[in-house]
């Protein structure tokens, strides 16, 4: 088998290069390839400087992920980079798009490194549910000091070639198209400088402050997670007097142990099953897809804002339609009011938010959306209203456009038939706030054609949602999970839990909120009839009495001021009622039943989900649920944790309660 790495002279200065696409992750052969193009650039007198770059679209993005959890294959990455830094000739990374992870640390391992402006350099293993386990945690804090290393370890996020060089990472900044030449310019220049600057013998300097603040302002981000703990706890090594060694043995320690644990097996399950979702069962991945240069939405309200932001911020012109002027204005009065809070918070310019705003025409006049790629039908959840609003689509606008509704649980088919072209319709189910979750479930209907589902597929990649594709059913994939949840909740209460029990049960799990918290700030009041007089449940018993939730300070619990909740003796008292109207015995509660009978429900309906062909894989039920409910990351989501859990508990916890098994769970 040729390597993927190749040696090429350039004068005296040896250039090695990787040739492993998509993204040059370090696979054995590829550590076996450049541990011997080191040693040969060593062993070579005629050459007196080396230089490593990749081919393709990316430096190394890292150790290769599908290599976890299989038997380790000499060399290793850490033995790799060992070999780099103890070279006694000069070693030069050249990096463009990303280094990362492992990639990132084969750089600090380098004696120099040299980057194209647009590169990107990080250590995103936590987002893995690991550590940098190949010298990083020691080596970056010796270069970019305590508290880069800190941000960038422990949030994962890359950072900019610019700030890399501010940092001491980056030793110079050159154009994308010369990288190559300068680096070997570079090589050249520096061939002849003694002592070779190597990261594992400098020295980091304590930052007690820094550590104490970083694990402060991160606490709540953190909660749950392994993985950030065991990287502060690497980085505070470096710096505290330990050799070099005894701070790579620490660090691989950690490393494996996490390595070993389930929160990194379902993290980088989620990773390739966000990969995965992106891909559509039995379309081609080659297929043309419809070009979109101008969006319409319908409907400025909350959905319509958020959906429309996401095109604006991509550069995609929008125009957006409402029926009253005041709302218009007020539509479009929130877009640039949440585009200003961006501002504030310092994460965009003033000249980004008027450049989105520039692309942004609000109007009264429906007959504007004619010449729209895509138009996104926003409006409240009435069938009756949508298929009128289709019926006016299909005559209005031009042939080819796509036309979308963001129905959270409507028949898309059944709006695909108001047109003459159901094969344009598809569903976009955006969650709110839709300009920032990440979750996009694509509702691909009988007759959606293939080109619109790729296309809208596509689309999403480019707005920077994660899209997950799934079948026409009430709910699809979230909802009708989150409608089971919810239901044996308000069972649960009835039957002697409290509102506090089961939120518990749902926090402590890693959920940001449990059912109740979430009905308060969603609104107590969404899907009521209105009249106080008909009640019929518990809910219905709250409404009527004005108990809408957070907005009214008083829902499943009490609020202040500052929205802090209080358990409400009100509700108690509510509860109390209705269980005495409908006779139903009290018990105590554990809370494995609540476990039980609100998650293994949810679990049972993702099986079904799944036989039904309504959703593609398991996985990207997962995919659904971090992405679009906050389901805790360490989990891997429900279909992940349930296998980790083992059918057979889920099942019988399911039996114990009386429900139908979906069958795909007792395989
Ligand atoms: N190992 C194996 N496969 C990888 C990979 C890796 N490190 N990184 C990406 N891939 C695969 C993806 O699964 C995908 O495969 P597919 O085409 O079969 O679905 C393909 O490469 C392309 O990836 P993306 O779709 O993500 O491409 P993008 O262009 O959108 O993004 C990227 C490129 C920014 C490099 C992104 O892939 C990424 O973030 N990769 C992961 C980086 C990472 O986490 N590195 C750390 C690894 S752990 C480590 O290094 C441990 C060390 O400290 C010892």
């Amino acid at each position: 088998m040729t390597s993927p790495i190749r040696t090429e002279r350039h004068g005296d200065v040896l250039v090695i290069v990787s040739n492993t696409p998509p993204v040059n992750a370090l696979s054995a052969t590829v550590r076996q390839g450049l541990a011997a193009a080191i040693a040969e650039g060593v062993a070579d007198p005629g050459v007196a400087a080396m230089v490593i770059r990749c081919d393709g679209r990316t430096f190394f993005a890292g150790a290769d992920i599908k290599e976890f959890g299989t038997p380790p294959v000499e060399p290793s990455l850490p033995s790799v980079i060992d070999a780099i830094e103890a070279a006694d000739k000069p070693v030069v990374a050249a990096i463009h798009g990303t280094a990362l992870g492992g990639g990132c640390e084969v750089a600090l391992g380098c004696h120099y490194r040299i980057a194209a402006s647009s590169a990107k350099i990080g250590t995103p293993e936590v987002k893995l549910g690991l550590l940098p386990g190949a010298g990083g945690t020691q080596r970056l804090p010796r270069i970019a000091g305590v508290k880069l290393a800190l941000e960038m370890t422990g949030k994962g996020d890359p950072i900019t070639a610019a700030r890399a060089r501010d940092a001491g990472l980056i030793d110079m900044i050159v154009g994308q198209d010369s990288l190559e030449a300068d680096a070997i310019a570079f090589a050249r220049d520096i061939a002849a400088k003694r002592p070779l600057p190597r990261a594992s013998q400098k020295t980091a300097t304590a930052d007690p402050d820094a550590v104490a603040a970083f694990r402060k302002d991160n606490a709540r981000r953190f909660r749950g997670f392994d993985a950030p703990a065991a990287t502060i706890a690497c980085i505070e090594k470096a710096s505290d007097g330990s050799s070099f060694a005894e701070g790579v043995a620490f660090e691989r320690q950690q490393f494996l142990k996490l390595m070993g644990g389930t929160q990194s097996a379902a993290q980088r399950h989620l990773f390739f099953a966000e990969r995965q979702a992106a891909k559509i069962d039995g379309i081609a991945p080659n297929i043309a897809l419809r070009p979109i240069r101008h969006v319409g939405v319908i409907g400025a309200g909350t959905m319509g804002g958020g959906i429309s932001m996401n095109f604006l911020s991509a550069g995609i012109p929008v125009t957006i339609v409402e029926m009253q002027q005041d709302a218009l204005d007020r539509g479009t009065g929130v877009i640039r009011k949440n585009y200003e809070a961006s501002v504030a918070k310092g994460r965009l310019k003033p000249d980004q938010v008027e450049a989105a705003m520039h692309l942004l025409t609000p109007t009264l006049d429906f007959s504007a959306l004619a010449d729209c790629d895509l138009v996104i039908e926003a409006v409240y959840e009435n069938m009756d209203v949508k298929k009128e609003i289709f019926g006016r689509l299909d005559t209005l606008c031009k042939s080819g456009a796509i036309l979308a509704s963001n129905t959270s649980y409507l028949d898309v088919d059944e709006i695909a038939a108001s047109t003459g072209r159901p094969q344009d319709v598809v569903g976009m189910h955006f969650f709110s706030p839709a300009n920032v979750m990440k979750l996009l479930e694509v509702v691909r209907g009988e007759k959606t054609a293939d080109d619109v589902l790729a296309t809208v597929m596509a689309l999403a990649k480019t707005i920077g949602k994660v899209a997950v594709v799934a079948g026409v059913t009430f709910g699809f994939i979230g909802n009708r999970m989150l409608r089971q949840r919810q239901t044996e909740a308000a069972k649960l209460l009835l039957e002697g839990a409290s509102p506090e029990q089961i939120d518990k049960v749902h926090t402590d799990f890693g959920m940001p909120m449990g059912p109740f918290q979430m009905a308060d700030l969603a609104g107590v009041d969404i899907g009521w009839h209105r009249d106080p007089t008909r009640i019929e449940n518990i809910r219905e018993a709250l409404a009527a009495e004005g108990r809408w939730g957070q907005k009214t300070k008083a829902g499943f619990y009490d609020y202040d001021d500052t929205r802090k909740a209080t358990p409400s003796p009100r509700v108690a008292a509510i509860i109390d009622e209705w269980r005495a109207k409908t006779a139903t015995p009290q018990r105590t509660i554990t809370d494995q039943e609540i476990v039980e009978r609100t998650l293994y429900t949810m679990v049972n309906e993702g099986a079904l989900i799944l036989e039904e062909g309504k959703a593609q894989r398991a996985s990207d039920i997962d995919v659904v649920w971090i992405n679009g409910y906050g389901w805790p990351v360490y989990t891997g989501g429900p279909m992940f944790w349930a296998s980790m859990v083992g059918h057979s508990t889920v099942v019988a916890g399911l039996e114990k309660h009386g429900f139908a098994v979906a069958n795909s769970l007792r395989k």
